[in-house]
């Protein structure tokens, strides 16, 4: 039986009174749950914040990016070692939002996913596909070409300690969000990719769903076989939903 995650990507997003705020009311808010784990993910300037509020929590840290190379002139960058120093478990790979804006290629994301377990982390590969690719039935090649290379490069085994969020770029931001069925679908074929290779590590290895998840949508889409959670952005701001969605895995 896989145990659920949620993970709440902040993104660019919060200052040090607002973070406090939403912290303490999640930290008050949510209920044990023995069967999801919940991760939040603030921009890395505030890890430490962060840390700090969730002190006796059992809430997990993680980041939202990372470089592939330990140390060295790379301005700008936060290496994996340094978010393990900071107390993280987990770091954000491949969001569509790098992959777009910031040209990040699959070759990158996939160094970024060794560095990252090098160095203790537990990364999240994310894979999507956008509308056009969809409408153009390209969405297995896109998704499976993305983990094909990163599972090239790290080898199956190496996903016995990852995770994987299927997030359709046209999904993200816009209100717009997979039906449970599109989602399910996608999140069986990255389930038999990986199968294909080693029955066991797929079986383990939690698929979350990512893309306009609110409080609304969230029982019904982690009510399929395949999704193990989810990856919220813009609701895991607001308390009340955040919460909700929390709650709504079972
Ligand atoms: P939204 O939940 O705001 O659509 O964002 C999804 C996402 O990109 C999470 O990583």
């Amino acid at each position: 039986m896989r145990k659920g995650l949620i993970v709440a990507n902040w993104k660019m997003h919060g200052q040090r009174a607002s973070n406090a705020a939403l912290i303490h009311a999640l930290n008050a808010g949510l209920t044990k749950q023995s069967d999801v784990d919940i991760l939040v993910c603030p921009p890395s300037i505030y890890l430490e914040q962060i840390k700090a509020l969730l002190a006796g929590s059992n809430i997990l840290l993680g980041a939202q990016n990372t470089h592939s190379e330990e140390t060295g002139a790379y301005t700008g960058e936060i290496s994996a070692g340094m978010l393990k120093d900071m107390g993280c478990t987990h770091v954000i790979l491949g969001h569509s939002e790098r992959r777009e804006l910031f040209q990040e290629s699959d070759e990158f994301i996939a160094g970024k996913f060794t560095a990252a377990q090098t160095r203790g982390l537990i990364p999240i590969l994310c894979v999507g596909e956008t509308l056009a690719q969809r409408e153009a039935d390209e969405t297995a090649n896109i998704v499976l070409g993305q983990l094909e290379v990163v599972l090239k490069h790290a080898g199956v085994v190496a996903f016995g300690n990852a995770v994987i969020a299927y997030e359709p770029v046209w999904a993200i931001g816009t209100g717009l969000t997979a039906s449970p069925e599109q989602a399910q679908q996608v999140h069986a074929l990255i389930r038999n990719k990986i199968a294909e290779q080693d029955a066991g590590v797929a079986g383990d290895i939690r698929i979350l769903y990512g893309g306009s998840v609110k409080a609304d949508n969230a029982v019904e889409l982690f009510a399929q076989q395949d999704i193990d959670g989810g990856l919220v952005g813009g609701a895991s701001l607001i308390v009340e939903e955040f919460l909700r969605i929390c709650s709504s895995y079972t």
